[in-house]
């Protein structure tokens, strides 16, 4: 008897220690787009729910983590200065576990277990749910973990996010990308296209209405490709906007090929939709566009842009753009000018082609020099700006409905936040509170945002 209540003694001090242990402390960093931003989010959740606690600074961490990019060589670098910085801080702190996860993992890996001893955990984007056990073996082991496998399957059914705050959840509702496109390494880092299942994604905005999120944005790679039973991603955004509560749901990237009639007649239908579309147009010539392996000609991009400005007047539409894409003369780049100057897109993400082991395009001979890129780089982001502003002050003396999202940097007195078509507006705070809409009238056009003054409230938080 008493030897039993010896051993009962002996476990609750050891019960007692377990709870006692400090528990570990893990930094992430992201980088990249909203989709690893999404994937943070629940890689902190599923750390957070095995005990984990998460910190602002990699000094204070036992474990620190980077979610890692790789769609052009400049996101890149940003990981391995990273790396060079960990590298020395865990010289001080021999403990400390460093794991680089996410799109790069796949390429990183071989230079890893080659060249980077320090680095104790290597994860693509299709292995997180392993990441408590891994983490748990390398204490343990000490040895580098390496799994990068991509999935046909996994798309975290089941795991919701821990989010940051803020007036915008992300809600990831389709992983990977089957288009190929020939610059593009998404396909290769990210995998084949998978679908969530509609009750979780309805189940997920939910819950982020009822912890006072205000918009939604639905992400995916290709994210109207959606397809989930006989849903497709026009189905979805119905459903979504009839969740009571959701004042606005926006949704990135969509692919031109898939911008159905449907799709532009439910964005049309339902108000809590913004009115607003990113069409990437990359190139506006139709040789180039061939070779990159996008499905559209330049006059069926125009066709299309025209189309969606007819059925959702004031709609803002943004692109991307790529120049010095291999083969790119100077006939071609004016091509993809003169789609600017017919569209005048309200804003645009231009990018310097980059090469990336693994795809079509990389092996092309006819690679554009960096000047020539640079360049052509420079006269598509002045043309941008003159158009930004062009759409911008058509919205001078109109009154809109903007989101209360953050303080202005400019101005401690002064809020940001956006239009229904997605254009930065800067006001005076009034008694306006952050989360709340409210309407703003329209003053003027400062750069790419726009000034105004507040009206009255429409709705509060
Ligand atoms: N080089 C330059 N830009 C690229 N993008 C994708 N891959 C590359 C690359 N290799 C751009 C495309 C895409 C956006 C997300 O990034 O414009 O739409
Ligand atoms: Fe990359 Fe093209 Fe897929 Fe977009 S559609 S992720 S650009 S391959």
């Amino acid at each position: 008897m008493s030897e039993l209540l010896t051993t009962e003694k002996q476990l609750l001090a050891n019960l007692k220690e377990v709870k006692k242990a400090p528990k570990k402390k893990f930094y992430i960093e992201t980088l990249g787009c909203q989709m690893n931003v999404a994937d943070s989010e629940l890689i902190i959740a599923m750390l957070n729910d095995e005990g984990f606690i998460k910190s602002n600074s990699p000094q204070n961490s036992d474990l620190i983590f980077i979610n890692t990019c790789s769609i052009r060589e400049k996101a890149e670098e940003k990981v391995y200065s990273q790396l060079g910085r960990w590298d020395k801080l865990k010289k001080y702190k021999p403990e400390l576990i460093i794991g680089v996860l996410g799109c790069m993992a796949q390429n990183i890996k071989q230079d890893i277990l080659e060249n980077k001893p320090f680095v104790d955990i290597v994860l693509g984007p299709d292995s997180y749910r392993k990441l408590p056990d891994i983490i748990n073996r390398s204490i343990s082991d000490k040895k580098s973990i390496v799994d990068t496998k991509l999935s046909r399957y996994e798309v975290y059914e089941g795991l919701f996010p821990k989010r940051k705050g803020g007036v915008n959840a992300w809600i990831s509702i389709m992983r990977g990308c089957d288009k190929f496109c020939t610059f593009c390494i998404v396909p290769f880092t990210r995998g084949r296209e998978r679908s969530r299942s509609i009750d979780s994604i309805v189940t997920e905005a939910e819950d982020a209405v009822n912890n006072g999120y205000r918009e939604l944005t639905l992400l995916g790679q290709n994210v109207n490709s959606f397809k989930y039973d006989n849903y497709k991603f026009h189905d979805l955004l119905e459903i979504i906007s009839q969740i009571s509560g959701v004042d606005r749901i926006r949704y990135t990237s969509p692919h031109p090929q898939d911008i159905s009639d449907q799709l532009l007649e439910i964005m049309r239908k339902y108000d809590n939709i913004c009115n607003y579309i990113h069409l990437p147009l990359q190139s506006g010539s139709d040789r180039i566009l061939k070779r990159m392996h996008r499905s559209y000609t330049k006059d069926e991009f125009l066709i299309l842009a025209k189309k969606i400005r007819q059925i959702l007047p004031g709609v803002g539409i943004s692109t991307d753009i790529i120049v010095g894409f291999p083969g790119e003369t100077e006939k071609d780049f004016l091509e993809t000018i003169s789609v600017m100057e017919d569209v005048k897109f309200d804003s645009a993400f231009n990018f310097k082609y980059s090469p990336r082991i693994g795809t079509k395009a990389s092996e092309y001979e006819d690679q554009i020099l960096e000047p020539i890129k640079q360049k052509r780089l420079e006269k598509v982001i002045n043309l941008q700006k003159k158009h930004s502003i062009l759409r911008n002050q058509k919205l001078i003396g109109s009154i809109q409905k903007v989101l209360v999202e953050k303080q202005s940097k400019m101005s401690p007195d002064h809020w940001a936040g956006r239009t229904d078509s997605n254009k930065w507006v800067i006001f005076g705070k009034g008694k306006a509170k952050l989360n709340e809409m409210v309407n703003v009238s329209i003053l003027d056009s400062k750069g790419v945002s726009l000034k105004g003054k507040l009206v009255n409230e429409v709705k509060s938080a």
